[in-house]
């Protein structure tokens, strides 16, 4: 554990299960404190109970711009200043472009990203009053290569790296760093729908020949919130076995 670290507070949306969880178990065994938003209620309050007393439980709605408003004020007053975002929340609504309802264009939007920007700018205030904080948003190997079906979430992910970039302009001068992790095939259960058959034939094209775990993408985002990542910013991170290179 290194002590400049220790109990700083980072937010960390889409905590009740997959990354999200695995960011949050991360951070506070090194030493963070987190404030763990997201829409399943049941779920963030059985990973709190399993977390302990460094994960605090906040039902949010990221899309929701008032109660994002709302809990990024009532976070920092209870809790104290942020120093660390993590924008991990996300859905898929698959389907060929021919076929996909507006619906579901709208629904990726408005949580991948429409809900990454709304995070970005509530909680970008008080960091840019003390002069410190580190953001990380959870993009995608799919920003980079695109994939058949995924018209809206490739969009979203690739947006999200114009996020990225241009809030590293806008914040660096105020010692605020954004960067973007693009994971490959990680084991969730937003991957644990794909068949047997599936699952191996994208593993056999990962040079490292496997899937991705949950702690490989968490490993990523403590190293970007850690100031031993003190002079990266704007960078994309492909945590993705070699698939990307
Ligand atoms: N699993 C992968 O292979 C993979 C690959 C690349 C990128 N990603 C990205 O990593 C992130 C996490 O993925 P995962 O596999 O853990 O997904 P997951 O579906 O297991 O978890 C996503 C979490 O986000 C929450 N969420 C959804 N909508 C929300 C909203 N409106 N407000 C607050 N929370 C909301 C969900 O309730 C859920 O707990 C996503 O952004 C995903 O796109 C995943």
């Amino acid at each position: 554990m290194r002590g400049v670290t220790v109990n700083r507070l980072a937010v960390v949306t889409g905590a009740a299960r997959g990354i999200g969880f695995s960011i949050s178990e991360k951070l506070i065994n090194s030493g963070w404190s987190v404030a763990g938003c997201d829409v399943l209620e049941d779920d963030l309050n059985k990973k709190a109970e399993q977390l302990g007393d460094h994960f605090s439980a906040w039902v949010l709605d990221i899309t929701d711009e008032d109660a994002v408003n709302e809990t990024a004020g009532r976070i920092e007053k209870e809790l104290g200043p942020v120093f660390g975002l993590v924008n991990n929340a996300g859905i898929t609504r698959d389907g060929l472009i021919m076929r996909m309802k507006k619906t579901d264009w709208d629904a990726v939007l408005n949580v991948n990203l429409t809900g990454a920007f709304l995070m970005c700018r509530a909680f970008s205030r008080g960091m840019l009053r003390q002069k410190a904080g580190s953001i990380v948003n959870i993009s995608s190997i799919v920003a980079l290569l695109g994939v058949a079906g995924q018209a809206n979430y490739a969009s979203t992910k690739a947006g999200l790296i114009g996020l990225t970039r241009a809030l590293c302009r806008e914040f660096a001068a105020r010692n605020i760093r954004v960067n973007a992790i693009a994971p490959g095939f990680i084991e969730t259960e937003m991957t644990s729908e794909l068949s047997d058959e599936v699952r191996e034939d994208y593993s056999s094209r990962v040079p490292l020949k496997r899937m991705g775990l949950p702690g490989n993408v968490a490993d990523a985002v403590h190293f970007l919130l850690d100031d031993v990542s003190a002079y990266i910013t704007g960078v994309v991170l492909p945590v993705d076995g070699g698939l990307t290179t």
